[in-house]
C-alpha cells in the first residue's frame, strides 16, 4: 500500500509518541489522524451511511475496503468493537443455543463471553507452547454438539492453522478467528483472519492499530457478510440509503462503526506495515541477543515470518523461574507480563464464567433445553495451559515500536544479568 507522504515523513523521523499506556497504534497517532478526523468534523456528517447527496466521502466504507484489500478478504465490515464483532460473526454463522464452541483457555475473557452472548456454550481447550489452541486437545474436545472452533492469535503470532483448519474440515465445523491481538500477522503468507469463515479484529486503545474503540469483521462469504450487516444495523441492507419502512431480512441491533472511527482507522491502517516491520525487527534483535541463555526458549511460533513481534515471549524451564524472572525484570523497570498473572487472559480468573453467571436468571445457555451437554468449569481444569502460563513471560509488549539502540543494549544487559542471578 502506498503511504501518504506525510505518513512516510513521520515514520522516517521515527515520530512515535509513547504515553506509556496504549498499544502500538496509539503511539503513532499524529497529523494524519488529525487530518482525517478534522475532515469528518468539518463535513458535519458523522454517520457511516446515508446523506449521499451532500457528502463527499465515506470514511468507514473506505476503511472497510482498504482493510479487506490489505487482508486479502472479499468483505470487511466495521463494527463497534471486537467483542461484539465475535458475537455478530458467530450469530451470522448460525451458532446459537445447543451449540458448543471450542475456545482457548488462554485468551481475553471477551472471546468466551461472546460465545455465551450468542447463547452457545464455550468449551475450554488447552493452549500449547504456541500460546494458541492445541490441535490435539481441540480434537479431544469435539462432541456432536460442537459447531465452531475459535482460534485466538495471541500476542501477535499465528496459531497452528494447518492443523486447526484440517480439524475444522474433517468435522465440518465453522471457524471464527479472533485476531484482536494480531492485526497484520500471517501464516504461510496468508493474513490471519482469512483461514476460517470469518475473522474479527479489535481497534481498541491497546491494539496494533487503534480507532479508540472499534473492530472489523472480515469474510470471503457474501452471505455471511450480508447477515453481519443486517444484524449490526437494525436489519438494514448493505450501504443503506434511507429509513424506508418495510420488512427487513432479520431483527437487527446497532453495532455500527461510525465516521470518526473510520477516519482514525484509515490513518492507522496506512501505518500498519511500518508498525509491524519495526516491532518485528526489534523483537528479532532482542531474541538474537539472548537466545544463547539456557533458562528459556522462545514461545513456539508456527510461522516466524507471520509473527508481528509485539513483545518477546519467553518460556522458562519451571514456574518458579517464570515467577522469579518476571519479578526481577519488574524490579529493574522492564515492561513485562508473567502470563499466569495476566488477569482476564487466564481462564482461571474468569470467575463469572467458571460460575456460569449469565444475565438470564435461569442460567441459559448452560441450562437451555436445546443443550444436551453438561459443562463444568474450574481453575485447574486445563493443567497444560496452567503450566505454560506459569512459565511464560512477555517482555516489552508495548515498547518495541520505539525502543532505541541504547535502550535495547541496556535491556539485553538487564536480561543477561538477571539470568546470571537466577543461575547462581
Ligand atoms: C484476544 C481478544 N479478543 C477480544 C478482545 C475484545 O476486543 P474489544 O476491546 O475490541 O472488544 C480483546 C481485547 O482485549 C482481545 O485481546
Amino acid at each position: 500500500m502506498k503511504k501518504a507522504n506525510s505518513v512516510q515523513n513521520a515514520m522516517d523521523k521515527g515520530q512515535v509518541y509513547y504515553a506509556g499506556l496504549g498499544g502500538p497504534g496509539s503511539q503513532m497517532i499524529g497529523e494524519e489522524e488529525e487530518k482525517e478526523v478534522v475532515e469528518v468534523i468539518r463535513s458535519r456528517i458523522l454517520a457511516r451511511d446515508r446523506f449521499e447527496k451532500v457528502r463527499q466521502f465515506y470514511k468507514v466504507r473506505t476503511f472497510e475496503d482498504k482493510f479487506g484489500e490489505y487482508m486479502g478478504a472479499k468483505h470487511a465490515l466495521g463494527v463497534v468493537n471486537a467483542t461484539q464483532g465475535l458475537v455478530i460473526a458467530m450469530a451470522a454463522l448460525g451458532i446459537g443455543p445447543g451449540d458448543e464452541v471450542i475456545v482457548p483457555a488462554y485468551t481475553f475473557i471477551a472471546t468466551a463471553a461472546a460465545v455465551v452472548a450468542v447463547r452457545a456454550v464455550p468449551i475450554l481447550a488447552e493452549v500449547d507452547a504456541s500460546l494458541g489452541l492445541d490441535p490435539a486437545d481441540v480434537e479431544a474436545k469435539i462432541t456432536d454438539r460442537t459447531k465452531c472452533i475459535l482460534p485466538v492469535h495471541m500476542k501477535g503470532a499465528p496459531c497452528r492453522m494447518d492443523e486447526l483448519v484440517e480439524i475444522k474440515n474433517k468435522h465440518n465445523l465453522k471457524m471464527v478467528e479472533d485476531v484482536a491481538q494480531a492485526c497484520g500477522g500471517s501464516y504461510q503468507g496468508k493474513k490471519l483472519g482469512t483461514f476460517g469463515d470469518a475473522g474479527v479484529f479489535s481497534f481498541d486503545f491497546w491494539k496494533v492499530i487503534t480507532t479508540g474503540g472499534g473492530g472489523m469483521i472480515i469474510t470471503n462469504d457474501y452471505n455471511v457478510y450480508k447477515t453481519c450487516v443486517h444484524y449490526h444495523d437494525h436489519g438494514h441492507e448493505v450501504y443503506r440509503q434511507n429509513e424506508d419502512l418495510g420488512e427487513r431480512p432479520l431483527i437487527g441491533l446497532n453495532f455500527r462503526m461510525e465516521e470518526l472511527e473510520g477516519a482514525m482507522g484509515l490513518a492507522q491502517l496506512a501505518k500498519l506495515d511500518y508498525i509491524v516491520a519495526t516491532m518485528r525487527k526489534n523483537s528479532r534483535i532482542l531474541w538474537e541477543a539472548v537466545k544463547d541463555i539456557d533458562l528459556f526458549v522462545q514461545r513456539d511460533i508456527p510461522d516466524m515470518a507471520g509473527d508481528i513481534g509485539n513483545g518477546l515471549t519467553l518460556i522458562l524451564k519451571t514456574p518458579e523461574l517464570g515467577k522469579a524472572f518476571s519479578q526481577k525484570l519488574a524490579a529493574r523497570g522492564v515492561e513485562r507480563e508473567w502470563l499466569r498473572e495476566s488477569g482476564w487472559h487466564n481462564y482461571a480468573n474468569w470467575k463469572q464464567i467458571l460460575k456460569k453467571k449469565t444475565i438470564s436468571q435461569d442460567g441459559c445457555p448452560f441450562t437451555c433445553p436445546r443443550y444436551s451437554g453438561r459443562v463444568e468449569y474450574y481453575a485447574g481444569m486445563c493443567p497444560q495451559t496452567d503450566d505454560i502460563l506459569a512459565r511464560t513471560v512477555t517482555i516489552c509488549y508495548n515498547n518495541l515500536l520505539h525502543i532505541n539502540d541504547a535502550e535495547m543494549q541496556e535491556l539485553i544487559l538487564k536480561i543477561r544479568t538477571i539470568c546470571k542471578e537466577l543461575k547462581a
